[in-house]
């Protein structure tokens, strides 16, 4: 025993052994060699910034909460120090950070082929990984395919737009004068209503649509919350309601399937989920998936944008005034011919609403920024974007700018036209819808995953603003405004007190 331990620790002795010079060669060989690497690797031009704490990076100053109508302090701060391109280290990875809309632009025009959607696991995990926000390749496509066609322009004018208005004005005729209520609420009512009609056939007030309703508001919060799957956290609970509402769709499924094998019933093809069993090769799993995502993407995103045009328009009695003139002249045109529903003609006709549409949907910025990984190593204007990183494009940066909107945290409708100042709120600049379209005005993003509910957002907004002036006045019962959270939202839930009018006389 004492032999070998004697051994032992004449091993370990620095002097009397040459294990050590032994180690010591090897520890300088790897040293040189680390170096040599280094040294043969060309140095990559990656752009300005900062990495930030080990693994959260700087994760928490991007995810502080701001106003909605700002670009927030982080990236103030940054884009002034390091330029509209700087990398940080975000959600865990090394990021290139982009609020320049060229980039913007090559980004999304370039997704599949040189960047790739990248949302982290945790929405994933909570979407399902057949949601159309997740997925990638042939299978997008093809569920891309199923929504276009879903809300493709021949439905939008057949369908969806006559009960567009049904549901708008189900959820405005309900408001009683002098009453004070959450115009956020309100608007989630009508877009959450509209969309379950379309998908489920769930008629509005119904006792099981009220509970998938309510189900969905637990899921949602679990989206917005940090993602830790522990007992009593928010994602817990929105995993679980995941589930119910998952189980309430499979049982509506079966149920049809069920008819229908039993020669008790026809495909209902109105909907999406009738559209989908029948038409589609897509599993159980796969039309679950598609059917939560199409509730999420196309619920939450127009009920916030009529939750800031109802917020920005007090701010600017101008465009309300203009707004009626607007409505009140299709409205009186209507009623001439005897016509009592809006069309698609009248829709397209709205020209000053549409100028309020985008410029809501500038200031206002529903969704921030989008999430997408580099697949190969890009360099774009003399900057190297090394493969596998993430990419974060800020659509609503350029929407922001100075340098590209006059006066940007002014809500002013007229600078959409081509005629550009008029009004207490016009802006001299006047960018004209043509010209800011295609690079500096990307609300709902672009290229192959340009979103599928674009112009159905754009209705929504358009008739229930019809309604909505031609009925009521508004004004806020209490100081709100929205904040990006990341998802934007009105702390208070935007509450108002309306006042009846007829404006149609
Ligand atoms: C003002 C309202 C809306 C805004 C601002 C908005 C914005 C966006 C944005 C920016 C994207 C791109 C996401 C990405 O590239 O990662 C997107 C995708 C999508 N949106 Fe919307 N959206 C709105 C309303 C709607 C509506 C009403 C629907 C209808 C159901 C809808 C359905 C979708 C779908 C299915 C996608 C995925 C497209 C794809 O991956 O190919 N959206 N939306």
């Amino acid at each position: 025993m004492s032999d070998s331990l004697s051994t032992f620790f004449s091993l370990s002795s620095c002097s009397s052994s040459p294990f050590f010079p032994l180690l010591a060669l090897l520890v300088i060989f790897i040293f040189i060699f680390i170096i040599k690497r280094r040294q043969s690797k060309p140095k990559l031009n990656l752009p300005p910034g900062k990495m930030g704490w080990p693994f959260i990076g700087e994760s928490i100053g991007y995810l502080r909460p701001y106003s909605a109508t700002t670009v927030g302090e982080y990236m103030d701060q940054h884009i002034a120090r390091y330029g509209k391109i700087f990398k940080s280290k975000l959600f865990g990875e090394p990021a290139i950070v982009s609020a320049d809309a060229g980039l913007n632009k090559f980004i999304l025009q370039n997704d599949g082929k040189l960047f790739q959607v990248s949302y982290p696991s945790s929405l994933g995990g909570i979407l399902g990984k057949w949601s159309m926000l997740v997925l990638v390749g042939d299978m997008h496509r093809d569920m891309r395919a199923i929504s276009l066609n879903f809300l493709s322009q021949a439905r939008l004018k057949a369908h969806l737009l006559k009960d567009v208005e049904k549901h708008s004005l189900i959820v405005l005729n309900s408001w009683k004068h002098n009453s004070t209520f959450s115009a956020q609420d309100e608007a989630k009512r009508f877009t959450f209503n509209f969309m379950a009609k379309h998908i489920l056939s769930l008629d509005p007030g119904n006792v099981e649509t009220e509970h998938i309703k309510d189900m969905y508001a637990n899921f949602m919060k679990g989206v917005v919350s940090v993602p830790l799957n522990l007992p009593g956290t928010a994602y817990r609970k929105a995993l679980k309601s995941r589930n119910t509402i998952l189980k309430f769709i499979e049982g509506k499924s079966n149920e049809r399937v069920g008819k229908i094998e039993g020669g008790n019933g026809t495909w209902e093809e109105d909907d999406l989920l009738g559209w989908v069993l029948k038409n589609s090769k897509l599993s159980t799993e796969q039309i679950l998936d598609l059917v939560l995502s199409l509730l999420f993407a196309g619920h939450e995103t127009s009920s916030i944008a009529i939750s800031l045009a109802i917020y920005f328009l007090p701010g600017c009695p101008q465009a309300i005034e203009q707004l009626r003139e607007e409505h009140r002249e299709i409205a009186r045109a209507k009623k001439q011919v005897g016509n009592v529903e809006l069309t698609w003609d009248d829709y397209k006709r709205m020209e000053f609403t549409h100028c309020v549409v985008n410029e809501t949907l500038r200031l206002g910025n529903v969704v921030r920024y989008l999430h997408r990984k580099a697949l190969k190593d890009i360099q774009y204007k003399g900057y190297d974007i090394p493969c596998g990183w993430k990419v974060l494009p800020v659509i609503a940066a350029p929407h922001l700018d100075p340098s590209l909107f006059d006066q940007p945290q002014q809500f002013n409708p007229w600078r959409w036209q081509n005629n550009g100042g008029r009004g207490n709120c016009s802006s001299s600049k006047g960018n004209s819808a043509n010209t800011v379209s295609n690079n500096l005005f990307s609300p709902f993003g672009g290229g192959p995953r340009l979103c599928a509910g674009a112009e159905l957002a754009k209705i929504e907004m358009a008739i229930f603003i019809h309604h909505l002036v031609l009925k009521y006045d508004w004004e806020l019962a209490s100081s709100d405004e929205p904040y990006v959270y990341p998802f934007v939202d009105f702390p208070k839930g935007l509450p108002i007190t309306v006042k009846t009018h007829s404006y149609l006389s």
